[in-house]
């Protein structure tokens, strides 16, 4: 089964990220041809500082591959580095119609957000299928919010084959991450945007006095606590293990116990959680010709595939290139 998933560079990454997406991501590398990329085209849409955007990737690289990220299992590129992406996106939109675009919820969610409606942005779904269809992928993991999107290149693909005449693209399925909620430290979804996150790469201090923040009820110490209704514990589920889970669960039922200890056992779950990428994320941060690697060789196995997928495209569609146009 070939795996496709792009990645958005928008920053240091979160515990919602971590657990929303990156964690299925990376567990998928035991079983599965995984290709990952970092979606610096699709970035463009919304950040326009060049400077920001190259950091952006290389932290998310580094991110990848400080939760465990293995290069040899899985692939880690830049969708730069494989500019047929864009060549392709180019052939969908000549046999995709307007209409498809402009029911884009994404689209229309973004522009309510105050991002400028770009043509980009529009043509955002174009791009996406494009990265999509230009592996053969199978499966696509990712979020509700994406599945649309995925539809949109399952349509695509049927376009393309139809009007040419050949089955050259793949119709890929979309597989939604496991979908948790993961709560900030004050109950809300954790976002980036409600300034409610525990960040994955914080000092062990900073996370350790987010934890402690984390807003909880006035239940009394000695009174019984509802486990299902706290963010405490519905954090601690998330990172603990069963065991864990379960001894916790019994004591806020008890009674006899603050909220301070239930944190305390979360910071120590969070601080196993965290503290082997922190270190491993120092190292990388101190060896960029190792990150720049994986990102290039990873990269030019991506492309092998895409090019031989364009030539097929190319000659369905009746694009015609110099022999040695990429020599
Ligand atoms: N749009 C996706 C997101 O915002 C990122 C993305 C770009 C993507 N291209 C993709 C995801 C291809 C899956 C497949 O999360």
């Amino acid at each position: 089964m070939r795996i496709l998933s792009g990645v958005q560079p928008s920053g240091r990454l979160h515990l919602g990220n971590y657990l929303g997406a990156m964690k299925q991501h990376i567990a998928l590398q035991e079983e599965h041809e995984c290709f990952y990329f970092i979606a610096n085209y699709h970035a463009m849409t919304t950040v326009q500082d060049a400077d920001l955007l190259r950091s952006h990737i290389r932290d998310v690289a580094i991110d990848y591959l400080a939760f465990g990220l293995d290069p040899q299992k899985a692939l880690l590129f830049r969708q730069s580095d494989v500019p047929e992406v864009t060549e392709l996106a180019w052939i969908l939109s000549t046999v995709t119609g307007k209409g498809l675009l402009d029911r884009a919820t994404s689209y229309k969610d973004r522009v309510a957000r105050g991002i400028s409606p770009s043509m980009g942005l529009y043509s955002y779904p174009l791009l996406m299928a494009a990265d999509i269809l230009i592996y053969r992928s199978d499966l696509v993991p990712v979020g509700k919010d994406q599945v649309q999107h995925i539809e949109m290149t399952q349509d695509m693909a049927g376009h393309f084959n139809n009007t040419h005449g050949r089955d050259v693209l793949k119709r890929p399925e979309p597989k939604l991450n496991d979908a948790m909620i993961v709560p900030g430290v004050d109950g809300q979804k954790m976002s980036k945007s409600y300034g409610n996150t525990i960040n994955l790469f914080d000092p062990p201090k900073t996370t350790r006095k987010r934890i402690m923040s984390i807003k909880t009820d006035s239940t009394p110490l000695e009174a019984p606590k509802d486990p299902d209704s706290c963010s405490v514990f519905a954090l601690y589920r998330l990172i603990a293990t069963p065991e864990e889970v379960e001894a916790l669960e019994e004591r806020y039922r008890a009674g006899g116990m603050g909220y301070g200890d239930a944190k305390k056992l979360l910071a120590e779950a969070a601080e196993r959680l965290l503290g082997p990428p922190r270190e491993r994320r120092a190292k990388l941060e101190g060896d960029p010709d190792y990150v720049e690697d994986v990102l290039s060789t990873s990269g030019k196995k991506a492309r092998a595939v895409a090019r031989e997928v364009m030539a097929d495209v190319r000659d369905a569609s009746g694009i015609v290139i110099s022999k040695d146009r990429d020599s």
